[in-house]
């Protein structure tokens, strides 16, 4: 797995960052939660009360952002400055208002210069997101456009929240909000969420996590 790129890309609560991080424990590779890197900007922009019609402004606090992630024994903590916003940046609110944020074409060459950065210094990364396959990582070694019904995502993420003690919204409305963030991602001018042609397709509405994770190793063991 030496130097070994993964691109994971897929509409939201389509398993990715599970995926990536267990593909990433297995190989022993760095994982990258690029979507954590959006949220956590959004994060600051409501916190410093920054529109994101106000473009110029929160491409200043892009650029301005000290963004870092630290491994845990269980799971990664994101940092923005030295505030532990790892589970604040999940909370509806971020969730609501990240698109818009991330619409913005200046936002997104800095992350992307920032996720390139942190692909160069590492030996091998799995990175999950929308545009990985398409821009961030186009020579990656596997691209995964990973899948699932709005139904079947809605189901999951209503699960997850529970699990996590997170509150949650009910299925019906998760449902239409993923609906509505498909659709923003989709349609959005800049790097939109589609599939690279050269990413493999797997649509998990009717597989669980092993079968997903098995499926995608046996593509890293053709390579
Ligand atoms: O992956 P996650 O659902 O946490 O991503 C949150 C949002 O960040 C997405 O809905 C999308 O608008 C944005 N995003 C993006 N490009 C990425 C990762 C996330 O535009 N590579």
């Amino acid at each position: 797995s030496e130097d070994l790129q993964i691109a994971i890309d897929g509409p939201s609560a389509s398993g990715k960052s599970t995926i990536a991080k267990r593909l990433a424990e297995r190989l022993a590779i760095v994982y990258l939660d690029t979507g954590a890197m959006y949220r956590a900007l959004t994060w600051a922009a409501l916190k410093e009360e920054i529109d994101a019609n106000n473009e110029k402004a929160v491409t200043e606090l892009a650029s301005a952002l000290k963004i870092h992630f630290e491994a845990d024994d269980s799971k990664q903590q994101v940092f923005v400055d030295n505030e532990n916003v790892t589970n604040a940046i999940r909370r509806d609110e971020i969730t609501r208002a990240v698109s818009a944020y991330s619409a913005i074409k200046t936002v997104r060459d800095i992350m992307v210069d920032k996720q390139r950065l942190i692909a160069k210094q590492t030996t091998g990364i799995v990175m999950d997101g929308r545009d990985i396959g398409t821009v961030v990582l186009p020579d990656a070694d596997l691209k995964i456009y990973l899948t699932a019904t709005p139904q079947a995502r809605a189901r999951r993420r209503y699960a997850e929240n529970n699990e996590k003690g997170y509150s949650t919204e009910s299925l019906a409305t998760l449902e239409k909000d993923i609906k509505a963030r498909d659709n923003y991602d989709m349609q959005r001018e800049q790097s939109p969420l589609k599939q690279a042609s050269d990413a493999i397709v797997i649509d998990s509405s009717d597989m669980d996590l092993n079968a997903v994770e098995n499926r995608i190793i046996e593509e890293i063991e053709k390579l």
